[in-house]
């Protein structure tokens, strides 16, 4: 939820913020605009829609060659996208420049307050209080002035500021939004996300809570909100530039979903052992801790919710403790049953979440073990959180989450399995069983991947439909949300995904000639009574004119006769399923939206990590 780039060294500034803000376009692409320092004083350009539509602002009007400057691409909260309201904002003596990202909760107040002192402020955005209150409490020393403001700021925020008076200082303040700095010979950088500098630095330095940093080519310091030194966190970045480029593909989400077998098989690195025992020391969660907990309790948004929706028949089947899956929206103001024995999940792709974020810290708040699964180094989430499994997949650049959902999905299978091993469950030859599997399960998805292209041609075929519903039942119902969800926001579809023992409960209503309608049917081996189940109802919904779609595993025979269009995926135990089923989904929905001539990568409305409610 919006990209904020700085950058201060010797390389033309406009040249490397508008790189980095290409790199951080999948957070918001409502406006953007750079701002850069020369010859003291400050150039901007700023232009809603698209970056493309900044970049031909800046050939009309080029900035000036300056090696200090900011940029800023947004997801509107406080005002639609305008110019006006486009990043950076100024004071009204144009000296300061500020980027910012989250919400500032007080603005109304500081904006009637500044009035009052004779400021005129000229956008809808709670951004620009802060330019003109930086003004004011500029007196040479620009670190120390944002500290001022940020001790007034109400909300969660992250600003990046430049003074025309302050040459080689860009400042940063830092909120609950991420904010990360790039350490490079010469030059520094600040960014929501790595891959804004990665082609320069792989040195990192993760910002806390509540802090404030101040570059120079050739120093950073990081202080509180009162000015004393902060305790900051060195880090190597372990992926390279081009991991964050599409390398050939026409989309993002299209790498992404091509990456999967290798994601997976990067979650599972190093975590299990040569005898299949499960080595997740990092977890640092005592033993002992863990063979108290009497509840688990998984808390996310959107897909990573879907993933702990799975992980629910996981955990509960291999450890036999009760598990919850909540969204994290609904959970933070509820007043959950939680006490030391509850281990909460929280899982999160970006780490920054806001509600995701404030569900952990209400169970904290409780005595809870909070443990989070994330795909992102240093992100608020695992930093705030007892212990942390990363995913490692992989920059995620796509809005539609792909990969990270595969390897979230392990990561829990990882967890689920963990507890079993640590707890001693009776399960013993079928968690082995299960290990075994999840080392092939890369391969497996790879064969998934190789059999796509009638799912392409389908996907085609249905573009002029309005609808596609979704059924599975067990694991195979969260697999049917997620394939609804994907198909909501890249093809902007109605989809929807139901429990197929729900079909006669009311959903079997929507059933016409012709609906298209996506069945996850789960394995016949191990619980076939699920199987003959869903196989009913399949029969149920095409004798009512449904177009079916069947995604059953090889050797499948019983659904063949009832199916428009199968999708064969490897036969799996029937709990790593979704690993498999998902893919051709994630595969349709793209594809779908392609046709439909939507934006794959970035689609409307959305942004890739939802740092406001
Ligand atoms: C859907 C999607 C979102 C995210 C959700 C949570 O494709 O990407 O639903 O899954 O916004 O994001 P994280 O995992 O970053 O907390």
């Amino acid at each position: 939820m919006c990209g904020i780039v700085g950058y201060v060294g010797s390389q033309p500034a406009h040249d490397v913020v508008l790189a980095g803000l290409k790199r951080l376009e999948y957070r918001g692409y409502d406006s953007a605009g750079i701002a850069v320092l020369a010859d003291g004083a400050l150039a901007s350009v700023k232009k809603a829609g698209k970056l493309a539509n900044l970049e031909k602002a800046l050939v009309d009007r080029p900035l000036p060659a300056g090696s200090t400057g900011i940029g800023h691409t947004r997801w509107a909260t406080h005002g639609g996208p305008t110019d006006g309201n486009a990043h950076p904002h100024l004071d009204n003596a144009s000296r300061v420049a500020v980027v910012h990202n989250g919400i500032i909760e007080n603005f109304a107040a500081l904006r009637d307050e500044l009035s009052e002192r004779g400021h005129t402020l000229v956008s809808e955005t709670d951004t620009e209080v802060v330019a003109h209150l930086l003004g004011e409490e500029f007196t040479g020393d620009l670190a120390e002035a944002m500290r001022r403001v940020c001790r007034r700021l109400e909300g969660a925020f992250t600003l990046v500021a430049v003074h025309a008076d302050a040459p080689d200082v860009v400042v940063g303040a830092r909120r609950n939004s991420p904010l990360v700095v790039g350490v490079g010979e010469g030059e520094a950088f600040l960014a929501s996300d790595v891959a804004a500098f990665i082609a320069h630095t792989r040195s990192a330095i993760e910002l806390g809570q509540d802090q404030v940093v101040e570059l120079r080519p050739d120093a950073v310091v990081v202080t509180d909100f009162d000015g004393r030194p902060a305790d900051v966190r060195s880090y190597h970045i372990d992926w390279d530039a081009s991991a964050a480029e599409k390398g050939g593909y026409d989309y993002f989400m299209l790498k992404e979903i091509a990456e999967q077998p290798k994601a997976v098989a990067d979650t599972l690195l190093g975590r299990i052992g040569a005898e299949g025992q499960l080595t997740l020391d990092e977890l640092r969660i005592p033993a002992q801790v863990l063979r108290m907990v009497d509840k688990v309790v998984i808390v996310a948004c959107g897909t990573a919710f879907h993933a702990g929706l799975i992980a629910k028949y996981a955990i509960e089947h291999w450890t036999r403790i009760p598990c919850e899956v909540e969204l994290a929206s609904e959970f933070r103001y509820r007043d959950p049953i939680l006490d030391a024995r509850s281990l909460v999940i929280a899982i999160s792709q970006s780490g920054e979440t806001m509600d995701t974020l404030m569900a952990l810290r209400h169970a904290r708040e409780q005595g809870a073990t909070v443990l989070a699964i994330c795909n992102t180094n240093g992100s608020t989430i695992p930093r705030e959180s007892d212990a942390v499994l990363y995913t490692h997949a992989g920059p995620e650049v796509a809005v539609a989450s792909t990969k990270a959902f595969l390897t979230q999905l392990v990561a829990c299978y990882l967890v689920a399995l963990y507890l079993g091993q640590v707890r001693g469950t009776k399960w013993g030859d079928e968690i082995a069983a299960v290990v075994r599997e999840l080392g092939r399960i890369g391969e497996e998805v790879e064969r998934v991947l190789e059999t796509m292209e009638p799912v392409r041609e389908l996907a085609r075929s249905l573009a002029g439909q309005d609808t596609v519903l979704f059924l599975g039942r067990h694991v195979g119902y969260p697999v049917a949300l997620e394939g609804a969800l994907k198909l909501k926001e890249l093809a902007y579809m109605h989809a929807e995904g139901f429990a197929a023992g729900e079909l006669k409960h009311g959903p079997i209503a929507l059933i016409e000639d012709g609906v298209p309608v996506v069945v996850v049917v789960p394995s016949p081996r191990g619980r076939s009574v699920l199987h003959d189940k869903i196989v009913s109802n399949i029969q149920e919904i095409r004798a009512r004119g449904a177009r079916t779609i069947v995604i059953a595993e090889e050797g499948d025979e019983a659904v063949v006769p009832y199916a428009d269009h199968l999708v064969r995926v490897p036969a799996t135990p029937t709990l790593l399923q979704p690993l498999v089923a998902t893919v051709p989904l994630q595969v349709f929905a793209c594809e779908l939206a392609t046709a439909r001539g939507n934006e794959v990568d970035q689609p409307r409305n959305l942004a890739k990590s939802v740092t406001v409610e």
